[in-house]
């Protein structure tokens, strides 16, 4: 086992840890050093897969605009669980860090007059969205973030490298972690006075997600296991248009920005059908797009519905969603008919690590930020590219703190900490010999998932999808002398959906991405649910 320290450890390197990675190597006051550890490549999340792009509240750019009308358009979409401080923090930060973004290098898309081009998406009363290179919005800005990055000299990078557990004291004060390095085979602790989660989603233990396969909520399971507070576990968002084909870990998406820029989505029989479920049609909140979908497929005994493009123009749709235009390509789907074969998926998670305004967790000296925190800026359901500026606006934030507080390595560590540590000292090296076992064990978690605690639910569901998991657990837990990452993983996804679905039982009513069909809403007033919050 190898031992190091360093001031501050980001375990993740999506947006929300590579912002923060960034503001801090500005800083001079970490003798230490900084350390950002990603479990694959820099890339790996679901930042670089971001399409849309992220809300940029500017009204002196944008005239139609104010933090007002965001900060009604978040809560409205959120079915008023949203945390308004929360809300009102981000919202006013967010022009600050557009900004910023553009000072690192981003260039965002620009109209013929050379400004700034805002587009639209669901549940947005007007466009204010930045983007760039049409659809790529995400790799564009975690290329310039990384390129940055590679400038500085007192941050260290370790790929292939996964967090596995948190070292934390009887007082309840996080003072590291143990790591597995998977290029060179050795398990690390790595001891800090700030340990950052920024892991990401939960994607993965779904059967349909738009999430890359990192995305099992590592980081989430961790800060559990040590103690901290989750919450809003119930509230996971489905994508309305992930692109409809069979036997992928990762389904590729089709923006809710192509609706905002016009398409429409059809049923089987070619009925623009998204009307029949809200005033605001293929715009409304995506809880209630997915569900209307849902329906339609349940009518129609059918698996996807179509995206109609020629409403935008199929040659301006290629020119304008590039990304997606080489996903649908690379899938074999023609273009030319104007139609893009559509379906929902697993996309996001409102819910996760407990955090206030300075991303601190209920352990001290452990934070959250990203996906994997629950801020409460989201409340029941998100709205469309809030998170890119979720991720920006508390790495920011925690930068100024960290760097005003800089605290030093530890040095005295208890029993506690010493008993996990000769844990990982008597542990063999990572093996996959029973890899292929556990992806069966897996794929059934997915399928339950999807099955049982998807974008419809209810108590029966529920319950047997919580026998489903025991019955899973039995099997795992029966392999005990073989450690590896995919066992870790499903280790930690049995617990999150456990977690998950306890936290979907204890809710007994439908609201936001939550629907209970045991609770059901209204059908003719669930599309103006929305209307009626803040009226
Ligand atoms: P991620 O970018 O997911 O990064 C997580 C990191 O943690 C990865 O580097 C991963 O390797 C690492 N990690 C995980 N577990 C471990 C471990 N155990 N040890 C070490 N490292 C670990 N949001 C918007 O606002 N606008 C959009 O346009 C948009 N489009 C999207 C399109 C797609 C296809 C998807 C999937 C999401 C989209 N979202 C969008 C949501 C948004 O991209 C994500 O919520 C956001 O990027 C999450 O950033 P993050 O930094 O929290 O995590
Ligand atoms: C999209 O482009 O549809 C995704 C935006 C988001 O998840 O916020």
């Amino acid at each position: 086992m190898k031992y190091s320290k360093y001031n501050v450890v980001i375990i993740g390197s999506g947006i929300s840890g590579l912002y923060l990675a960034n503001k801090l190597a500005k800083s001079s006051n970490f003798s230490d050093g900084i350390l950002l550890i990603t479990k694959e490549e820099l890339f790996s999340g679901s930042s670089a897969l971001a399409q849309g792009g992220i809300v940029s509240v500017i009204p002196e750019l944008n005239k139609n605009d104010s933090i007002q009308s965001h900060i009604k358009d978040t809560i409205k979409a959120g079915c008023g669980l949203n945390k308004l401080n929360a809300v009102k923090f981000v919202s006013e930060n967010s022009a600050l860090v557009a900004q910023e973004l553009i000072n690192f290098g981003v260039e965002f898309d620009k109209n013929d007059k050379n400004e700034l081009n805002f587009t639209l998406e669901g549940a947005h009363s007007t466009p204010r969205i930045l983007h760039s290179k049409g659809d790529s919005t995400g790799r564009i800005i975690e290329e310039t973030l990384c390129n940055r990055l590679r400038e500085c000299n007192n941050v260290d990078i370790y790929e292939n490298t996964m967090a596995l557990e948190l070292l934390v004291d009887k007082f309840n004060v996080c003072k590291g972690l143990v790591v597995y390095n998977h290029s060179r085979k050795y398990f690390e602790a790595i001891y800090s006075a700030n340990i950052v989660i920024a892991t990401g989603g939960i994607g993965q233990i779904y059967k349909n997600t738009t999430n890359p396969e990192v995305s099992t909520g590592d980081g989430i399971i961790m800060a559990h296991n040590v103690g901290a507070e989750l919450e809003n576990l119930e509230f996971v968002q489905f994508h309305p248009t992930a692109l409809y084909c069979k036997n992928k870990k990762t389904l590729p998406l089709v923006s809710e920005s192509a609706r905002g820029e016009g398409a429409k989505l059809t049923n089987i029989n070619g009925d623009y059908f998204a009307k029949n479920y809200s005033t605001l049609a293929d715009l409304a909140p995506r809880d209630v797009v997915a569900r209307s979908i849902v329906k339609e497929l349940e009518k129609n005994s059918n698996n996807y519905v179509n995206l109609d493009i020629s409403q935008i123009g199929i040659e301006k749709f290629k020119r304008r969603f590039p990304t997606i235009t080489s996903l649908c390509l690379d899938n074999d789907i023609d273009l030319s008919t104007g139609l893009i074969p559509v379906a929902p998926a697993q996309h996001y998670f409102m819910g996760g690590i407990k955090v206030d305004l300075e991303s601190r967790t209920t352990i001290k000296n452990l934070y959250a930020i990203g996906e994997c925190a629950s801020t409460g800026l989201h409340g029941a359901n998100r709205l469309a590219s809030n998170s890119l500026l979720e991720c920006s606006v508390f790495a920011l934030k925690l930068s100024e703190n960290l760097i005003k507080e800089c605290a030093c390595p530890p040095k005295k560590f208890d029993e506690k900490i010493k008993n996990v540590l000769e844990k990982y000292e008597k542990m063999d090296n990572f093996n996959s010999e029973q890899d292929e076992f556990i992806e069966i064990l897996f794929n059934e978690l997915k399928t339950t998932m999807s099955k049982n605690v998807g974008i419809v639910r209810n108590k029966q569901s529920l319950l047997s999808a919580l026998d489903i998991i025991k019955n899973i657990e039995t099997r795992i837990f029966s392999l005990e002398f073989c450690e590896s990452r995919l066992k870790f993983e499903l280790i930690n996804a049995l617990k999150l959906s456990t977690l998950i679905i306890n936290s979907a039982l204890k809710r007994e009513n439908s609201i936001g991405a939550h629907y209970r069909s045991d609770y059901p809403l209204n059908e003719t007033t669930e599309g103006q649910q929305y209307d009626k919050i803040l009226a």
